[in-house]
């Protein structure tokens, strides 16, 4: 079998089929594709819609995305329509914490080093004389076999490399694996350069709020980045499920998401006004306590201004994220500028915004399993939460969240501080 590297796409690939033509994408497709990924700050969302847009350009079965971080390659985010199914968020908490290093050892490696794209018809038959092999370990720990593929690296208008976009077995229109076309790297080429421009922004946005986090943490050792992003991962989970229940537009749906990760991240970001001895005490008196409670007045003093859509999340949340579903959590309703707040009766019911339901739910359960790793522990913290439902927390939402225990487990799994 001939394989081509880089170059073109051999006229016969000795394959015992004719491949079906596979769908032609236009100029439109592709600033279609760039705007879908331009809106969007989070890195997580980001990184998600950059690997399906480039995938829907190319018809592409699978995708990886590296980024880099001190010359090593971090496999960021996977999608597998094969192995996962066609929900393109699906198992995203596979990646965990694996890396590589830059070098033309490996095609990712070679991609980032050289600033070249890759075009492989056939991993397993790559004849060139070349410094890099594939890695078939995903192959030999799944069922899965890759066999084209295009790698790209992402390249900032700036000319940093900030990381790789691997695009695995091109499809037909019958769904068969087929090369991938000098066409699909033009059009991936240019798509790279909008998301790597695109990654480098949300990687300084997301690195600013980690920032804030470690602040916090100073107050509150609990309250730490594993911490932040867990609840921030349990509450997208919780919110995507919930609406894809309820048919909410996609467009709307990755905005949403998009604000609800950094605000569940800052959930508690006003325990930076709240003295350490009162967080980390275990008996307060009645003066601690309010002192306590008023984190979620401080968190919505940060975010009042509502300078942007986001702004109004990380409020909702900041202020709400304590509230009882029946009315009996805090701060309730409240003049946040006040010298001495007064708090009013708990908010009930739809009156807590969505975002501060979920992310109370994802608070709790972090807070409850977050320090044992056992994790038949977790069944008791479900049990707290199903015993909740209707009272503190929005009985929908338990129902929706005990209905995604394999994704809580990888999330935690993937954000363990022990690990
Ligand atoms: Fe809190
Ligand atoms: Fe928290």
């Amino acid at each position: 079998m001939t394989t081509t590297i880089l170059e073109s796409i051999p006229e016969d690939t000795g394959r015992d089929f004719v491949p079906c033509p596979r769908q032609k994408k236009t100029q439109s497709d592709l600033l279609a594709a760039i705007k879908e990924i331009q809106y969007i700050r989070d890195l997580d969302t980001l990184l998600e819609n950059i690997l399906h847009e480039a995938r829907m350009l190319t018809g592409a079965d699978a995708g990886t995305i590296y980024l880099e971080a001190g010359g090593r390659l971090f496999f960021s985010y996977i999608q597998n329509d094969t192995l996962f199914g066609k929900g393109h968020s699906k198992n995203k908490y596979l990646c965990g914490v694996s890396s590589m290093p830059v070098n033309k050892s490996s095609i990712a490696g070679y991609a980032a080093l050289s600033g070249e794209s890759l075009l492989i018809d056939d991993v397993y038959d790559i004849i060139s004389p070349v410094s890099y092999n594939f890695n078939p370990s995903i192959d030999q720990f799944s069922t899965y076999h890759t066999q084209s593929l295009l790698a790209v690296p992402l390249i900032t208008c700036a000319g940093t490399v900030v990381g790789v976009l691997q695009l695995i077995n091109a499809k037909d229109t019958e769904e068969r694996t087929v090369p991938f076309s000098m066409q699909d790297r033009l059009v991936i080429s240019q798509f790279a350069a909008t998301a790597a421009d695109a990654l480098e922004k949300s990687k300084l946005a997301r690195e600013m709020i980690l920032r804030l986090v470690d602040t916090l943490e100073f107050r509150d050792p609990r309250e730490n980045s594993c911490h932040a992003h867990r609840v921030a991962s349990y509450a997208v989970e919780l919110y995507e499920e919930w609406a894809g229940c309820r048919g909410i537009d996609p467009h709307e749906l990755r905005i949403k998401k998009d604000h609800l990760r950094t605000a569940a991240m800052l959930h508690d970001l006003g325990k930076t006004g709240v003295d350490a001895s009162v967080l980390c005490g275990s008996s307060l008196d009645g003066n601690e306590d309010y002192q306590n409670k008023m984190h979620t007045v401080y968190g919505a003093r940060f975010f009042h201004r509502f300078t942007s859509p986001w702004d109004k999340t990380a409020y909702d949340v900041a202020i709400g994220h304590h509230e009882h579903w029946a009315g009996t959590g805090y701060p309730g309703r409240v003049n946040i500028f006040s010298d001495k707040p007064v708090f009013g009766a708990g908010r009930r019911g739809k009156e807590i915004p969505l975002a501060a339901r979920i992310v109370a739910i994802a608070d709790t359960f972090d807070t409850l399993v977050a320090h044992n790793e056992d994790e038949r522990f977790d069944e008791g913290a479900y049990k707290l939460i199903a015993e909740r439902s209707g009272s503190w927390f929005d009985s929908e939402l338990v129902q929706i969240f005990l209905g995604q225990k394999d994704s809580l487990t990888a999330i935690r799994k993937a954000h363990c501080e022990t690990r």
